[in-house]
């Protein structure tokens, strides 16, 4: 969604700031928009479209001077796609700019009160809401400096956001605040780097602390102050940023989707590693040890998360029936949130987010601990929301994902899950020779997915084949049903194919009626317990003039018979095949989107991060 990076220091601020803009374009945005002040006046830049119509406009005016700057891309919510309703947004009375990630809910009763005062409003937004009541509260006469008036008209606001706030009349003094949308203020020498996401700070500093809801940062040159919205005194936890500039960069790829495909043979090493212990059959999750009687007497765990990371829930849910013996369900939690769901005693709620700030999954989280859940996190990025609002968790340890589809952590997701699962079960149900062999399974999976990216060539191949089709569907079984669901949400949110993922049992219940000659139809047929089940669905698809593709186990050379093309991924035990079958769907996705010239890692209308409802 929206980004935000701020300057203030010796340096000029604009350069630094389009750069580290730049490495926010990841996350989908339509505009694009700049401040810099020099000599106590703001000058703002902005244009709809991509950061590069920004540096356009940039071009023609001149560059802004200034060592202190703000910038922003914006995700519209309020109000159209314009210049007028890009950020930042100033004003009428005080010199104040604002840029803001997230929605300010009353934000039309606070606009008729500020209009019934005579400020006139330019955009559609609620952004330019919060400036013009900011510019009304500050008073600096009456001892209301910049950040007294970001306090108070935080106090009135309802909604989220996370702010950045620059003022004419303290032309050394920035006010950043937050509150249910990420924001990290990073430390330098003398230099001080705020921004919505860590990536857009590591090329200055990797001394950091994120805010907390309701935190308010006051920042000069010299030093800093935290408070709350009422004033009282907070003191920051500074952090380092486990992040550095090689995994936010291309390198030898094309795409950062790319990238993050070939990277996950690393990505599971690195989820694996200390934390399998075959000797010993068990698995070591240090998030987990202080509440492994909890998770030994659980009486239900309840899998929340959207996207994609539903579809890793899901694998969850399977798994943790399968292996630790507990009741499972994976829920939308966005449906889960609102539909007063019963919690009963001894239940644990896994919340699952590669990015930590997911709002309806963070919401989800909240009301299963209300109602006394053990509250989990199944999430990549370290410090995050969901990450510091859970009883304990378990990192993914995939490192940044930047491609706006997402990759490396659903595998990564669904290797935690596994471990988690193992880490019950073994408390549960499971003796140390059956866990140690589960242990040899999961060691294998990396060098398996460095079998299914060597062919990558092949299955651009297979892609070409069927790219100019706009109707597809995926299916399969069991464990595979909700690698089904990925690959059809892969396809679909970067090459804009429609796509339909279900059971492959649930074709015949009216999806089968779509089937034309040559619709392309991707089976996971590996070899499990269902195998010859999903042998019949092919034939019934196959039957009305749909064409197979299948996802089948190495040696399999049978299938070949019963479908138009095969991508095959080494065998394995059933319940850690999703991890293989996945990939050559992402990679199917992938080449289908660059094959019909789309932006791969900037898909349209698509953010990286849903922090709004
Ligand atoms: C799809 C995708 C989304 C996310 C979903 C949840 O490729 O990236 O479906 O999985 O928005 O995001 P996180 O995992 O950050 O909570």
């Amino acid at each position: 969604m929206c980004g935000i990076v701020g300057y203030i220091g010796s340096k000029p601020a604009q350069p630094l700031i389009l750069e580290g803009l730049k490495r926010l374009e990841y996350r989908g945005y339509d505009s694009a928009g700049i401040a810099c002040m020099d000599n106590g006046k703001i000058t703002v830049v902005k244009k709809a479209g991509r950061v590069a119509n920004l540096e356009a406009e940039l071009a023609k005016t001149g560059p802004l001077k200034g060592t202190i700057g703000m910038a922003h891309t914006r995700w519209a919510t309020h109000g159209g796609v314009t210049d007028a309703n890009a950020h930042p947004h100033r004003d009428d009375k005080a010199g104040i700019a604002v840029i803001h990630n997230g929605i300010i809910e009353n934000y039309s009763v606070l606009k008729t009160y500020l209009q019934d005062k005579g400020h006139v409003f330019k955009s559609d937004t609620d952004t330019e809401v919060l400036a013009m009541l900011i510019g009304e509260l500050y008073s600096p006469s009456e001892g209301v400096d910049l950040e007294a008036a970001v306090q108070a008209a935080l106090r009135e606001v309802t909604g989220a956001y996370a702010i950045c706030v620059m003022c004419e009349g303290e032309p050394d003094t920035m006010v950043v605040a937050r509150k249910g949308a990420p924001l990290i203020v990073g430390i330098g020498a003398g230099e001080y780097v705020v921004a919505s996401d860590a990536s857009a700070i590591v090329a200055h500093t990797t001394q950091a602390f994120p805010l907390d809801d309701y935190n308010v940062v006051k920042i000069t040159r010299s030093g800093f102050r935290t408070s709350t919205t009422t004033n009282a005194n907070v003191t920051p936890k500074v952090m380092q940023l486990e992040m550095d500039l090689e995994q936010i960069e291309l390198g030898r790829f094309e795409h950062f989707m790319q990238k993050e495909i070939h990277e996950q043979p690393k990505a599971v090493r690195d989820c694996f590693r200390g934390r399998l212990h075959k000797e010993d059959g068990k698995v070591i999750l240090g998030g987990l040890s202080n509440f492994a009687k909890e998770l030994v007497r659980a009486r239900r765990v309840v899998l929340v998360g959207q996207g994609t990371a539903l579809h890793a829930a899901m694998i969850g849910e399977y798994m943790l029936e399968d292996l630790a013996k507990v009741p499972a369900c994976a829920e939308y939690a966005s449906e889960f949130r609102y539909r007063n769901p019963i919690i009963e005693d001894r239940t644990v709620a896994i919340a699952v987010s590669q990015s930590g700030e997911t709002a309806d999954t963070l919401a989800a989280l909240h009301e299963a601990r209300d109602r006394g859940a053990l509250a989990l996190g199944v999430v990549n990025v370290v410090g995050s929301t969901i990450a510091r609002d859970t009883d304990a968790g378990v990192y993914l340890r995939v490192g940044p994902e930047i491609g706006v589809a997402s990759t490396k952590a659903f595998t990564g997701q669904v290797a935690v899950l596994t471990l988690i699962s193992l880490f019950m079960a073994r408390r549960r149900v499971m003796s140390a020779d059956q866990c140690a062999r589960w242990i040899e399974q999961l060691e294998s999976i990396p060098e398996k997915i460095e079998r299914i990216l060597e062919q990558d060539a092949r299955i651009r191949k297979v892609t070409e084949r069927y790219v100019e089709r706009d109707n597809w569907l995926f299916l399969g079984r069991g464990y595979n049903y909700p690698t089904a669901l990925e690959g059809a949400l892969k396809l679909k949110e970067i090459s804009y194919i429609h796509a339909e993922g279900m059971p492959a049992a649930e074709m015949k219940h009216g999806p089968i009626a779509l089937i034309n000659d040559g619709m392309p139809a991707v089976f996971i047929a590996n070899r499990g317990r269902q195998y010859d089940k999903v042998l019949s669905n092919i034939a019934e698809v196959r039957a009305r003039g749909g064409h197979v593709i299948a996802v089948a186990t190495e040696g399999d050379d049978d299938i070949r018979r019963h479908v138009e093309d095969v991508l095959y991924v080494p065998e394995i035990i059933e319940p850690l095949s999703p991890m293989l079958t996945v990939i050559p769907l992402q990679l199917m996705a992938y080449h289908a989107a660059v094959i019909r010239g789309h932006d791969v890692d900037k898909p349209r209308n698509l953010a990286k991060s849903v922090t709004v409802e």
